[in-house]
């Protein structure tokens, strides 16, 4: 089993998509300049959304226009929820092949959930319906070249249904499979996972997909409780070596906020780290780089 664990930073995309207030997008370009130094193997750019359900993210092709190739050793993704997100990746490509010979985008990354009305609220759609939609985006990334990630939400549980059964994990990720996704992708959305549920899920996913194959399979772990950190360590345990961290810790989830307090964010890049060093494992990024990277993060959300 690889020693190395493969870092996806998700901050310049999860990390800011819920911010009220508009980023410019050249401290959005900033901030991906900063990862890119990291060492990191995967940089969530942004997402090809509708700018009327997530604004902030608007300016996805404006932002990958304002930022370099990404060093060798890194690669660029960026979220697509239909076809007309597909195109717009896809046009990201070719003006940059023509304008500079080289591509942006090398991985697309669709986006479901284990449960019906998360799909519902976050994508208008029910779950069978979000299939449907992969199936053409997923053919034409892969005679583009491009590599596709699968999302699934709510793994553990639902900020609107409540706990979430392994067995409807699974259904989805089959339903995945079979389309031809090249990643799995397993989100704790809101952050509600402990160290026995996420054994017990990654057991069950693990009849489906090789959880220990970094290209094949990720975690995707939110901090709500603050033992985002030790499910790392529970997940490494059981054998996966690929996780989305997100630098400083942006990204509080909306569905896991109160009045007056953000939830904390993503899983931060820098308590992956720890947790990749505790399990005895490499962390293949640069820690200066890092900290600059999330300290600049924070300042962009006033954190
Ligand atoms: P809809 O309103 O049902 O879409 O939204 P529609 O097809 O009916 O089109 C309505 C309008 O949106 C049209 O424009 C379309 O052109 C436009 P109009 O004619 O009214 O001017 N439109 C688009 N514009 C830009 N880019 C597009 C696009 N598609 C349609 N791709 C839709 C359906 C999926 C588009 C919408 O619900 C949406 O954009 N949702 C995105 C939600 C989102 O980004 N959520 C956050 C990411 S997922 C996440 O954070 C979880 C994760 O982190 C893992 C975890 O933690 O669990 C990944
Ligand atoms: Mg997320």
């Amino acid at each position: 089993m690889a020693d190395f664990v493969r870092i996806t930073d998700v901050a310049p995309r999860d990390g800011l998509q819920n911010e009220p207030a508009a980023i410019p997008t050249a401290d959005k370009a900033r901030l991906v300049q900063l990862l890119a130094a990291c060492g990191l193997d995967e940089i969530e750019v942004s997402s090809f959304v509708s700018p009327r359900w997530v604004p902030q993210l608007g300016d996805a092709a404006e932002l990958f226009a304002a930022i370099p190739a990404p060093p060798v050793g890194t690669i660029y993704s960026a979220l697509v929820p239909n076809e007309k997100g597909l195109d717009a990746a896809l046009e990201v490509n070719r003006a940059s092949r023509q304008t500079r010979g080289e591509q942006m985008i090398s991985k697309v990354s669709v986006f479901t959930a284990a449960s019906e009305t998360f799909s519902q609220r976050n994508t208008n759609a029910t779950i069978a319906q979000t299939l449907e939609r992969f199936a053409p985006v997923i053919g034409r990334a892969h005679a583009a070249g491009l590599r596709v990630r699968a999302y699934v939400s709510c793994v553990i549980a639902c900020p609107f249904e409540g706990p979430i059964s392994p067995a409807a994990v699974s259904r989805v990720v089959e339903g995945l499979l079979a389309l031809g996704a090249d990643e799995i992708d397993l989100g704790d959305t809101i952050g509600a996972a402990d160290r026995q549920s996420l054994r017990t899920l990654l057991a069950d996913a693990a009849r489906l997909v090789n959880i220990a194959d970094p290209q094949a399979f990720t975690l995707h772990l939110h901090d709500t409780q603050g033992n985002a950190g030790a499910c790392a360590l529970a997940a490494m345990e059981a054998g996966v070596r690929s996780f989305d961290a997100s630098s400083g810790g942006l990204g509080g989830c909306p569905y896991a906020s109160t009045p007056g307090r953000r939830a904390p964010g993503n899983i931060s890049t820098q308590t992956l780290v720890r947790s990749i060093i505790d399990a005895g494992l490499t962390p293949r990024v640069d820690a200066k780089a890092l900290q600059r990277a999330g300290e600049y993060a924070q300042g962009l959300v006033g954190g």
